[in-house]
């Protein structure tokens, strides 16, 4: 039984991860500020401990509004120093519509950093329609994406891809892409919800001038503007509706489709504990 270090363990994909790691009779340490093991990217005190006895590394960074690759540089000097013989990014499918960002320059820092290492880059998440940015409010999910298509990718594949890498140590030095079996629109994804749910839920197009206004007046970082309106105008102009075979690679067998998704995990969001039919 080994340990692996998973930062960011309490998010999407690290509590995931954890599972995945147990599944496979080993220990997962969920690593954050408000995590049992205390990790804050600001707080240099928090790494070395944070990282002792492990074998590998899971790598959730501190977000994508601003440069980290300053501290990723110092924290891989750390787990090397402790021993930690693998490091695992989860980095983003969409790092190539924002050359010089902030997860660029992590991936960059990464593979100069003295640990052997692993870069997961996925596709927009299916669970954003649960958890995250296209959780529908009163029915509606809006996005500045028009009727383009994205292959949304279960975060539990992307969790089993990591555990199976972290454990058998595999693929150091490749960045591998993942991502749904199929591309499917926003409406499609709606539709589909709606089936599970019983929830009325409706997708409607905005405009990515009055997405990124929208999310300037609610006091969003810019840095995070910037980055969450390349990673939409990539989906918006179809250049991210491309299918990426790393779970069929890793794993061995089709990544989960999204209705399969929904069916296990939606009903568990919030705005799916309305009664059925009802109205959005
Ligand atoms: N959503 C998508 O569709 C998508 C697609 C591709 C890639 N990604 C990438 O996925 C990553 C996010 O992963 P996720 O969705 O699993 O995370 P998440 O659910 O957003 O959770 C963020 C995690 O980071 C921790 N954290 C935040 N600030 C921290 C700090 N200063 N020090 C230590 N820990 C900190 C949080 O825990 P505490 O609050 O306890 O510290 C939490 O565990 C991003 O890098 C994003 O680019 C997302």
């Amino acid at each position: 039984m080994a340990r692996y270090v998973v930062l960011g363990g309490n998010g999407k994909a690290g509590r995931r991860l954890i599972g995945a790691l147990e599944e496979r009779g080993h220990q997962g340490v969920a690593a954050s500020r408000s995590s049992e093991a205390r990790f804050d990217w600001q707080d240099t005190s928090t790494w070395g401990p944070a990282v002792a006895g492990a074998e590998g590394v899971f790598i959730v960074g501190p977000g994508s509004a601003r440069d980290w690759s300053g501290p990723l540089t110092g924290f891989l000097e750390v787990a090397a120093a402790a021993g930690v013989r693998h490091a695992v990014l989860l980095s983003a499918r969409g790092v190539e519509f924002l050359p010089g960002g902030a997860v660029d320059l992590a991936e960059r820092a990464l593979a100069s950093g003295p640990v052997p290492w692993t870069v997961l880059r996925p596709s927009h998440f299916a669970q954003n329609f649960a958890e995250a940015m296209f959780v529908p409010i009163g029915g509606l999910i809006t996005a500045p994406v028009g009727g383009a298509a994205e292959p949304f990718i279960d975060v539990r594949d992307i969790a089993e891809v990591a555990a199976k890498v972290l454990v058998d140590r595999a693929l150091t030095g490749e960045r591998i892409a993942l991502s749904g079996p199929a591309a499917l629109t926003f409406e499609e994804a709606a539709a589909i919800l709606s089936a599970v749910s019983g929830v009325v839920v409706r997708f409607e197009p905005e405009e990515p001038t009055a997405h990124a206004a929208r999310l300037r007046a609610a006091g969003t970082p810019e840095g995070y503007v910037r980055w969450r309106m390349a990673m939409l105008e990539g989906i918006r102009t179809g250049a991210d509706a491309y299918v990426s075979g790393g779970v069929e690679q890793v794993l061995g067998r089709p990544a989960t489709g999204f209705a399969a998704w929904a069916a296990r995990e939606v009903l568990a969001a919030a705005w799916a504990t309305q009664r059925p039919g009802q109205a959005a």
